[in-house]
């Protein structure tokens, strides 16, 4: 397999969103991989299909979560890429839910309502049409009506309910942010670790 000259390697950013969060942490990876000294592009999910992302030697895809997994264009391209491609992809998602990791009400409703976005990856990943170099998720601010519906389904009780929501409406913060910069530069290391 011929290798990739790191510098010249052509990376895409490209992310759905519907509300805006998953647009600023797809700028933030983005910005990080112009300033790592690699060609990138950004791109909104509408205007790509599964065969432009072999055009790339690197895609970052991201996608608001939507149903407890990615939203469906992001499913469709991950179905579409032909199995073997093995195409290089680091995958983020922004999720109402909390982060893994923390208290075991947070990992409940996180293993419940959001972690379908990482397997979603993995299963991409097993069918061998992605080689996966990473996963990044960090918490979004719900809009009103998805507010609504987690309040009266998810978390009814109200302290819980107050504590949850004055958190969750800063998110992407500026720690998310800096988090998805710190993502984009470990998955660039785990690339030239492969094509070098
Ligand atoms: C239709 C819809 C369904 C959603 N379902 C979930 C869900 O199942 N789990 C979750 O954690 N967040 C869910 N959310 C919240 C979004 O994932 C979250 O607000 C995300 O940051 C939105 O990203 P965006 O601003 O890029 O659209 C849902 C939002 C919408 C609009």
């Amino acid at each position: 397999m011929s290798k990739v000259k790191v510098r010249e390697a052509n990376v895409l950013v490209v992310y759905f969103t519907q509300t805006g969060n998953t647009e600023k942490v797809a700028r933030a990876i983005y910005d990080e991989v112009l300033s790592s000294g690699y060609e990138a592009q950004l791109k909104d999910v509408k205007e790509i299909t599964a065969i432009d992302l072999s055009k790339y030697d690197l895609v970052f895809l991201g996608s608001a979560c939507h149903s407890a997994n990615l939203a469906t264009p992001v499913l469709k391209i991950l179905a579409d890429i032909p199995p073997e491609s093995r195409l290089k992809v680091a995958g983020f998602a922004t999720h109402s839910s909390p982060r893994p990791g923390g208290s075991e009400r947070d990992q409940e409703l996180y293993d419940r309502w959001a972690s379908g976005c990482i397997k979603s990856f993995e299963k991409a990943a097993h069918e061998t049409r992605l080689d996966l170099l990473g996963y990044f998720g960090c918490q979004g601010a719900a809009s009103l009506p998805i507010e609504e519906f987690i309040h009266s389904t998810i978390i009814p009780n109200e302290e819980e309910w107050q504590t949850y929501v004055s958190s969750i409406r800063k998110h992407p913060d500026t720690t998310d942010i800096e988090e998805a910069k710190e993502f984009a530069r470990n998955v660039l290391i785990e690339y030239r670790n492969k094509c070098l």
